[in-house]
């Protein structure tokens, strides 16, 4: 059986408050930098708002990652073959993915996602759009090897993970995380993974800190997020979002900084910070050829090809998964 079931993946109280969502904001906001991991932006509004983000002028990964999807698909076709089941990392977008199904003419889609909701509506979308293609969504938390459906056991499979989400995550993680999807597609997979590149830090900081504000109501959602669900009385007013490129890390951060003195509670906890303090809220990593390989490399895949779009902002990589073997 697989692991799909009725049970969220989510763990309420007795007064309906995440548990996760509580532990990690409450444990973040006691470390010396403040932090709050950014899977948390992805309340029904922050959602909203990163589509809104994909749209905007600044930010370019989505149309970037999408030019390659829409001009390599031949190349798709010839290097992945017929008949993989697509297992995809996060319910697939309505743009995306169908650029891939039609480019290779998969076996099977299987779609993996810890929110049942998102998960149903994409599978809806996907079987309608291909009607003869066999979807078979699961509910899991792909950070930990997935079993998947019977029915796909014995397909090659091709791992998808569009979007550069790897780039949220720090090395440690992004390591784990891809042996994970290493474990759960076996030995004769293929992983098609996007990872934005590193650039002008002025270009990066702008896709990051839109002219609009998109990012901005992104990011301040959090603690609206917080004060509601969590019962908290943060100010948020008294903050304002900054994107700032760490080249020691290579990676966009996003803070929210406090522009006076504020304290504040949440969950009945009592918290301060001075004025030009901050919580760190996401970070955006960016890759060059050589550390994008190596970090696949790391994570048990071996680069087999690349791309990327006309103005080299944003890349593909097809990776297969790497064969255990104790010669050098
Ligand atoms: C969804 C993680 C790929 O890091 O570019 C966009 C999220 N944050 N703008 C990214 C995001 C601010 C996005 N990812």
């Amino acid at each position: 059986m697989s692991n799909t079931s009725d049970t969220r993946l989510v763990d309420l109280d007795e007064d309906g408050v995440d548990r996760a969502f509580r532990a990690d904001v409450l444990a973040g906001l006691k470390q010396a930098q403040k932090a709050v991991p950014a899977r948390w932006f992805y309340d029904e509004r922050g959602s909203q708002l990163f589509e809104d983000i994909t749209q905007v002028e600044e930010y370019y990964p989505t149309r970037a990652e999408t030019e390659i999807l829409r001009s390599r698909g031949g190349e798709f076709a010839e290097m992945i073959g017929a008949g993989r089941a697509v297992v995809e990392f996060g319910s697939g977008s309505s743009v995306k993915t169908p650029l891939l199904l039609s480019a290779i003419e998969p076996g099977a889609y299987v779609p993996l996602d810890i929110s049942g909701e998102f998960l149903r509506a994409a599978a809806a979308d996907l079987s309608a759009k291909f009607p003869g293609l066999p979807v078979h969504p699961v509910e899991a938390d792909f950070t930990k090897r997935v079993d998947l459906p019977d029915a796909v056991v014995d397909m090659p499979k091709l791992g998808f993970f569009p979007g550069s989400t790897i780039g949220n995550m720090v090395p440690r993680t992004a390591t784990d995380l891809l042996r994970s999807m290493r474990e759960t597609l076996g030995d004769e997979a293929l992983l098609l993974i996007g990872m934005d590149l590193i650039k002008s830090r002025k270009v990066l900081e702008a896709a990051y800190d839109d002219a609009a504000g998109v990012t901005a109501d992104f990011n301040l959602n959090l603690l609206t997020r917080i004060n509601r669900e969590l019962g908290g009385d943060i100010p948020v007013q008294s903050f304002r979002h900054e994107a700032r490129w760490s080249d020691t890390f290579a990676r966009i951060e996003m803070h929210l900084v406090a522009t006076e003195d504020v304290q504040f509670t949440v969950s009945g906890e009592r918290f301060t910070m001075a004025a030009g303090e901050s919580i760190h809220t996401e970070n955006s990593h960016k890759f060059g050829k050589r550390s994008g390989n190596m970090l696949l490399l790391a994570g048990h895949w071996t680069p087999v090809a690349r791309w990327t779009d006309e103005q080299e902002r944003f890349s593909l990589v097809l990776a297969k998964a790497t064969i255990k073997r104790s010669a050098p």
